[in-house]
């Protein structure tokens, strides 16, 4: 071998190594436009989704329909389900133990009477829950929040006690957690060291709901780059999900809906497109967190998922296969089940078994025989007068055969 050969040779796999390390950095580069910035992003990161409407206008009007927008609001009127009509607004633990949901001025407040006297009252000022299965609520005590001992609980129509408080007295010192606030507000600025509790937020730098930047990323960059240049069609510095991979797709969901998830690192650590297991010991998936009779903790819908053939033996199916994020679709069996026929059919060979003949009406409902509703283990109250917890019911994510739930449409049918 000459000595040019060899010499041309090393210019070449230098010269190749050069141009691997660029195309590496170009990657990470394009990979840094995409994926927010680690740590804990700042308040004035975010934008908020009111200032998206101007140039998402659709997306922005359907999203607050839905339950994540609604998932926490300040306390006012509107977002308030339970009644404060003289008779319909008390909660009685005792005879003599009662507590009365009251408007005074323009506030909300729950009162607390002990044998007629007022003995404390704590106002409403932040709504948990959109409402769909009940609503809890929050008060501040200087920077610290506090669960109101008292629940809207939809399913009953009535204030019930709040999940987990004792029934016999009020409890006013339930501190409300960074992880409780993680799951239903789009950011939270906690102002306490690491470790203090209770935990300290800033009152004002809080983004309510389960907002586009919770998906997205904090986008006051985007909205400040798209403002400056309207004639750019593409979207820089924002995050779309659609370009992630499986799995980053299932994290963010998971964030909320993976169960009892334990955080390793502080709570509002995680952004989407970042690895959730950076962040948490997820035990969501294992046998023991998943019993597929129990829809457990506000519903582990990845665990049920996961455990389903539908997903284990697709390579494609996330959460977004079937739920489109910025719609309210809910109780739309039908659209869900549509959403079935993009992989059953008869064509492919591998639809529905039973006779078709018998249930006229199942294209427009595979959801009750194959995903029933079950109570959830969670969200359960406890009501006036009763000894056992009234639950809420929750859409199993285990899609599998259920001959139980089969026979409760036998009779419908044959009629
Ligand atoms: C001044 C106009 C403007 C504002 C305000 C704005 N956007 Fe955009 N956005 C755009 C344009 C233009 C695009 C590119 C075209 C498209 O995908 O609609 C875009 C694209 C996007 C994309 C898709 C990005 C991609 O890579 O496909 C997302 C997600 C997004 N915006 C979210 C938001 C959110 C969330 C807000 C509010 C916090 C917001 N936008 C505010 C103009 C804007
Ligand atoms: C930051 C936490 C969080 C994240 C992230 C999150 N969710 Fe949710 N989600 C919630 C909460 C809280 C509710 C309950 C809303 C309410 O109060 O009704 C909810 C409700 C829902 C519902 C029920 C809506 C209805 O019909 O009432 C669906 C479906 C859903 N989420 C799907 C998703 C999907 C898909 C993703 C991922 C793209 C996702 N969620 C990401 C917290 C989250
Ligand atoms: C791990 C995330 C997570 C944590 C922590 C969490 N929630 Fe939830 N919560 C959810 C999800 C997800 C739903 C929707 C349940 C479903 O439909 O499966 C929900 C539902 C609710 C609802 C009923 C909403 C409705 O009308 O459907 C209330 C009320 C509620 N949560 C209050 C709280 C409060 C108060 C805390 C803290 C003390 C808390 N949650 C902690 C995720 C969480
Ligand atoms: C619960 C998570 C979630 C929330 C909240 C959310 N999005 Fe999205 N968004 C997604 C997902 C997932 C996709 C990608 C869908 C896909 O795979 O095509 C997406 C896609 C988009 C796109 C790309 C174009 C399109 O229509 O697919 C835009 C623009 C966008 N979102 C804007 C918004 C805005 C504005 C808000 C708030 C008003 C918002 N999103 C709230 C999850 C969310
Ligand atoms: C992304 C494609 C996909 C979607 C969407 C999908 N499935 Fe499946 N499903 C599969 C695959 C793959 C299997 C396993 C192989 C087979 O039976 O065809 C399966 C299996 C099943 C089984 C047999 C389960 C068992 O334990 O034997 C049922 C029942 C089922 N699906 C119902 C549904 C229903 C109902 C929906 C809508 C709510 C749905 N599937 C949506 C892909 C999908
Ligand atoms: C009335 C209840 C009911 C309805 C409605 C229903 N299914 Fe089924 N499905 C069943 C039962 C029961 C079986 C098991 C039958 C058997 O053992 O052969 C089954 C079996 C299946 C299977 C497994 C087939 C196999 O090869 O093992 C799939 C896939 C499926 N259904 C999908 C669907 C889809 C998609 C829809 C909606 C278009 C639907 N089902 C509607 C009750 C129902
Ligand atoms: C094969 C289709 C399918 C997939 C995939 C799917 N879902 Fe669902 N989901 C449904 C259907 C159907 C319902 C019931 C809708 C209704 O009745 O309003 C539902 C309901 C829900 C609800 C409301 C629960 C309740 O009963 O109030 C939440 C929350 C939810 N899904 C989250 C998720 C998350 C998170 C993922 C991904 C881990 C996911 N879903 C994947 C079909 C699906």
């Amino acid at each position: 071998m000459s000595f040019v050969n060899r010499y041309r040779r090393s210019i070449i796999v230098i010269g190749t190594i050069v141009l691997c390390g660029f195309l590496l950095t170009q990657c990470v580069n394009n990979e840094k436009e995409q994926v927010v910035q680690k740590g804990i992003a700042k308040f004035d990161q975010f934008a908020g989704s009111a200032s998206c409407a101007s140039c998402h206008k659709d997306i922005y009007e359907k999203h607050k329909q839905t339950g994540h927008y609604l998932t926490s609001r300040p306390a006012e009127e509107k977002y308030i389900k339970g009644s404060f009509e003289k008779g319909k607004n008390v909660y009685a633990y005792t005879p003599s133990i009662i507590l009365a949901m009251e408007k005074r001025d323009s506030h909300f407040y729950q009162v607390a009477y002990f044998k007629g006297e007022e003995k404390k009252a704590m106002r409403f000022d932040i709504v948990t829950g959109s409402g769909a299965k009940g609503q809890s609520f929050m008060t501040w005590r200087g920077n610290k929040l506090f669960q109101l001992p008292v629940t809207y609980f939809t399913n009953a129509g009535q204030w019930s006690n709040s999940p987990g408080f004792p029934s016999d007295r009020v409890m006013i010192d339930r501190p409300v957690t960074s992880r409780c606030m993680e799951c239903h507000v789009t950011f939270a600025e906690r102002i306490s060291e690491d470790g203090k509790e209770p935990e300290e937020f800033s009152k004002t730098n809080i983004i309510y709901g389960v907002d586009c930047e919770r998906c997205h990323g904090p986008a006051a960059g985007h909205v400040a780059f798209q403002t400056q240049n309207p004639q750019e069609k593409k979207g820089k510095y924002i995050l779309n999900p659609a370009s992630l991979s499986r799995q980053q797709n299932l994290d963010l969901c998971a964030l909320c809906h993976g169960g009892n998830i334990h955080k390793t690192r502080p709570s509002f650590s995680f952004s989407a497109g970042e690895i959730l297991a950076d962040y948490f010991t997820i035990d969501s998936l294992s046998e023991l967190a998943v019993n597929t009779g129990n829809v457990d903790v506000h519903g582990n819908q990845l665990g049920l998922l996961n455990k389903s053939k539908c997903f284990r033996m697709s390579e494609t199916m996330t959460c977004n296969t079937c739920h489109n994020s910025h719609e309210n679709q809910r109780g739309n069996k039908a659209l869900f089940s549509q959403k079935c026929a993009g992989c059953h059919s008869v064509a492919h060979n591998n639809f529905c078994t039973i006779d078709t003949a018998k249930f006229p009406g199942m294209h427009q409902n595979c959801i009750d025989c194959h995903m029933p509703a079950k109570l959830s283990m969670s969200i359960a109250v406890m009501l006036p007068g009763r000894e056992v917890p009234a639950a809420a019911s929750v859409r199993s994510h285990f899609i599998s055969i259920y001959p139980e739930e089969t026979k409760k449409f036998i009779p419908l049918q044959l009629k």
